[in-house]
């Protein structure tokens, strides 16, 4: 038996404990068989936390994150705390926890699944074959730059700010990683930014064309933010690798997403220079079914399979998973958001002892 893997779960808000419930069971059966130990420890974050500690990121739970191998995260937010003040809101839980874990780096892929065409809303010629990684940055930009806030003016006026900045190392570490990134895929490299108004941006865009030189072997082009969410929909397959800023990243990433017709089916790892890094679905806590047993928990449980991949270094089980995702897929099962003619409707929960199932037997 191999030294245990410590593993921060963060359950967080909405459908996030019943997602989080399934790819703890996925875990249980993958380290049987892969003889892995996982020693899991839950802690609070978001709204759960708010409630139970009155902030939305606990030193505690940052403590927790800190001292394991990797940290899987469900969701936050929901209704009931979305009237708090900035700094007590469950969104400001996650935000600390990618700054407190110093993670700079999120990838969120976005491969559409030839079983899933049909739920995509564009057509089966557009994404057949989409199979895109976007990097965002993530823990600077407008999400974190100074100044930021409401400010009275002289005139007595009120202004609100936030500042769009970033530095040379800043834009250097997370194009590195893209370009690393692109490298082992496609070669091809897309960096997007909005250079024809923003110093900032055209700054981003030096920078990384400057990284470039050594990468020789990745293609580089730039686009401008407006006309990439316009060649996302157009025609995605022209992407391979996209590297960008954190709020770019952030509305581009929920685009690409919904290529492949559903959000729910999206897994996402945020990484940094060293330590654990976040494993989460690119999709948020569903508070409108959340507690129904109706939540898709393939992206929670995809999310899982990043964190062995790129957090464990266990490749093969995180293939064991995916390859389990699509098997049920092929058998027909499908969750609310999936749905389509001819395919057997099944719960958050039946679609876990699905999954374990097709791990148990092949
Ligand atoms: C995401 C989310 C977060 C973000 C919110 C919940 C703060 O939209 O992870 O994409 O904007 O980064
Ligand atoms: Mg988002």
């Amino acid at each position: 038996m191999t030294q245990p893997y410590r593993i921060t779960l963060l359950p967080g808000d909405g459908i996030g404990p019943e997602i989080m419930a399934v790819a703890v069971d996925v875990l249980q059966v993958i380290g049987q068989q892969f003889d892995l130990t996982f020693e899991f420890q839950e802690a609070l974050i978001g709204g759960a936390a708010i409630d139970a500690t009155g902030e939305p990121l606990p030193a505690a739970t940052l403590e927790t994150c800190r001292r394991s191998d990797a940290v899987l995260l469900a969701a936050i937010g929901g209704y009931q705390w979305d009237t708090l003040p900035r700094h007590l809101r469950p969104e400001t839980g996650l935000l600390g926890l990618r700054s407190g874990l110093g993670l700079f780096a999120n990838l969120r892929p976005a491969k559409i699944l030839p079983q899933l065409i049909d739920a995509s809303s564009l057509k089966r010629e557009v994404v057949e074959g989409v199979d895109i990684m976007v990097v965002r940055e993530l823990t600077g930009g407008i999400y974190f730059g100074q100044p930021r806030g409401v400010f009275a003016t002289e005139s007595g006026e009120k202004r609100g700010v936030n500042t769009m900045a970033y530095t040379e190392s800043e834009i250097d570490r997370i194009g590195r990683v893209a370009f690393e990134t692109a490298r082992k895929r496609g070669k091809k490299l897309c960096s997007v930014d909005k250079a024809n108004v923003l110093e900032v941006s055209q700054f981003w865009r030096d920078r990384i064309t400057q990284l470039a030189s050594d990468y020789p072997d990745v293609e580089l082009t730039h686009l401008y933010v407006d006309n990439a969410a316009m060649q996302l929909v157009r025609w995605p397959k022209q992407f391979d690798t996209i590297v960008t800023s954190n709020l770019f990243g952030d509305i581009l990433s929920d685009a690409a997403a919904m290529l492949t017709g559903s959000i729910g089916m999206l897994p996402s790892a945020s990484l940094g220079a060293r330590g654990p890094g976040v494993y989460e679905p690119v999709h948020g806590s569903a508070p409108d079914i959340a507690g129904q047993d109706k939540a898709n928990p393939l992206a929670q449980v995809l999310s899982a399979a990043m964190m062995l991949r790129y957090g464990l270094n266990q490749p093969a089980a995180a293939d064991r998973i995916e390859q389990a995702v699509l098997q049920v897929l092929e058998q027909g099962d499908r969750t609310g958001d999936i749905m389509s003619e001819g395919k057997n409707l099944l719960g958050c929960k039946a679609m876990g002892a699905a999954l374990i199932q097709k791990l148990i037997i092949s």
